[in-house]
């Protein structure tokens, strides 16, 4: 029987055990994540008012009722190195994602008062990586960075109501600090025009359909272009909100989006801590180029949270370009051009951090289908030994399905005492407490 790892339960890993399983070859499979739970951004990225979306864990949990292996709260790089997989098992699979924030690279960056998106993100989803971090929202105005859907994420949750929030599965932690927040006026900040914007338009949509928040375009959206001619069916259904933003007058509400096109930042200002972001405005050309005018303008804001991309950060030992990418050809793990025998790689960590759940899973297939036609070859490598037993003698406290069960079940039962539908445990020793007792 060949033994192959997946490392990360998101839903590339997950993706790709449930394509191996489909593919009927004999293998026997281990899931390792270094979060005691599963699911990877799907639980801690995915926007709490997205509940929907999260159903999809329903998918994704399968293959733990098949025989495949649950080995959470276990960190590769950290309580088990890459050579020793190898040794163990016969193919390893990274899907560990891009955990960390894209840097903007304009001075300021590093004042206290600026965050990237994914330790917000995660702040308010209750990843335990931000339990420590006790964010106050005092500042009133506050600027996000980008023209992707993280960045809507963002605005949106700064702007929501604390009733609003109050539907979902946040931790009460959070809810108090929502509750008690100062922001009244979020500048999303876009360097492009509302034609170029990589928001999808569901998310766009959604922001005018909030309960006390009003959306201004500035500049009238800098000319937003006439839909008819978008060709693409995306592009145009945001052109159509974006009119309707601008010709919709604010109805006075407490708290104002105002999104901002053709405008880069080029510093972040303050004495210790953000006191404004300066932006230099930008202009289209007739070619359709971007460029700077070199007017610039200076916006009084109190924090600043930048959401313009992640990169990855690949266990040591593979290989990976400046944005911690790991090189592949479908799905295997490439050096110098030349395929590593028995590493493959898939999601984000595989094609860099694009795309939504679902385009994850023809991604898992490619690499799974890479690594059933190579397993034959693979299997005449002797391996030897059991994850189980080298974490034991460790000292890890390795969370099995059964144990991750045990906490989900606490999470509902919390959330059914407070009226909510699930209330998330957001420190790990209270998680780990849940899962495997004292
Ligand atoms: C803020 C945000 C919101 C999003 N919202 C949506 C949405 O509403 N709808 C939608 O369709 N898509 C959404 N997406 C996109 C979607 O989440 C991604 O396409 C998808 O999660 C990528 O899957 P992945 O498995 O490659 O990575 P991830 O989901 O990041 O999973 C990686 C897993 O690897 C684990 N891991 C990392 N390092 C190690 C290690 N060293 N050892 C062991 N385990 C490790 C992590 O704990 C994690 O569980 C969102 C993305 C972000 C960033
Ligand atoms: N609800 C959902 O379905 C959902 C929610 C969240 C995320 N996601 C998905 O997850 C993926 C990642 O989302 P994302 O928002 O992180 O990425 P993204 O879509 O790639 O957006 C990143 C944004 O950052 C901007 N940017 C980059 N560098 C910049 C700089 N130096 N100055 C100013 N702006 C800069 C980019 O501008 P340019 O456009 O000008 O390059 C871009 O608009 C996407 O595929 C997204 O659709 C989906």
């Amino acid at each position: 029987m060949s033994r192959v790892a997946v490392v990360g339960s998101g839903p590339a890993g997950l993706y790709t055990v449930a394509a191996l399983l489909s593919s009927g070859e004999p293998v026997e499979i281990d899931v390792i994540d270094r979060l005691p739970t599963p699911y990877g951004l799907v639980r801690y990225g995915v926007a709490p008012d997205h509940a929907k979306m999260k159903a999809v864990t329903r998918v994704l949990a399968k293959p733990f009722a098949k025989g495949v292996r649950y080995l959470g709260n276990v960190e590769v790089g950290r309580d088990v190195t890459h050579e020793e997989l190898l040794e163990q098992y016969h193919a390893v699979v990274y899907a560990s994602g891009t955990e960390h924030d894209a840097r903007v690279g304009i001075p300021g960056e590093d004042l206290d008062g600026v965050l990237g998106s994914s330790q917000f993100v995660r702040w308010y989803n209750g990843h335990p990586d931000a339990a420590e971090r006790e964010l106050v929202l005092d500042a009133r105005e506050v600027a996000v960075i980008g023209a992707g859907n993280v960045a809507l994420d963002v605005a949106r949750v700064l702007s929501r109501t604390a009733d609003e929030m109050r539907e979902t599965d946040v931790p009460h932690r959070v809810l108090e600090v929502l509750d008690r927040s100062r922001v009244t006026d979020v500048h999303v900040l876009i360097r492009r025009t509302p034609t170029d914007a990589r928001f999808t338009p569901a998310e766009l949509f959604q922001l005018s359909e909030l309960a006390d928040a009003d959306v201004i375009l500035h500049d009238g959206g800098a000319g937003v272009d006439d839909p008819e001619t978008a060709e693409d069916r995306r592009v145009r259904l945001n052109l159509e909100t974006f009119r309707t933003f601008a010709d919709t007058p604010p109805a006075g509400r407490s708290r104002r989006i105002h999104l901002r096109f053709l405008v880069s930042p080029t510093e972040i200002v303050g004495d210790g801590r953000v006191e404004g972001i300066v932006v230099e405005h930008n202009e289209r050309g007739a070619d359709g180029r971007i460029t700077g005018t070199g007017r610039t303008e200076r916006i009084p804001v109190g924090a600043v949270i930048t959401a313009v991309g992640f990169r990855g950060a690949p266990p040591a030992d593979l290989p990976h370009d400046e944005h911690g990418i790991v090189p592949s050809v479908q799905g295997r793990v490439v050096r110098d051009g030349a395929p590593v025998p028995g590493v493959y790689v898939a999601g984000w960590l595989k094609r860099g951090p694009s795309g939504i759940i679902g385009t994850n899973k023809p991604d898992g297939a490619e690499t799974a289908a890479a690594v059933v036609e190579d397993l034959a070859a693979l299997a005449a490598r002797p391996i030897r030994g059991d994850l189980l037993q080298l974490l034991d003698e460790r000292a890890v406290r390795v969370v099995d399905w059964a144990a991750w069960l045990r906490l989900d079940g606490h999470e509902a039962e919390l959330g059914g005492s407070a009226g909510r539908g699930r209330v998330k445990v957001r420190d790990l020793a209270s998680m780990l407490k849940q899962c495997l007792g004292a």
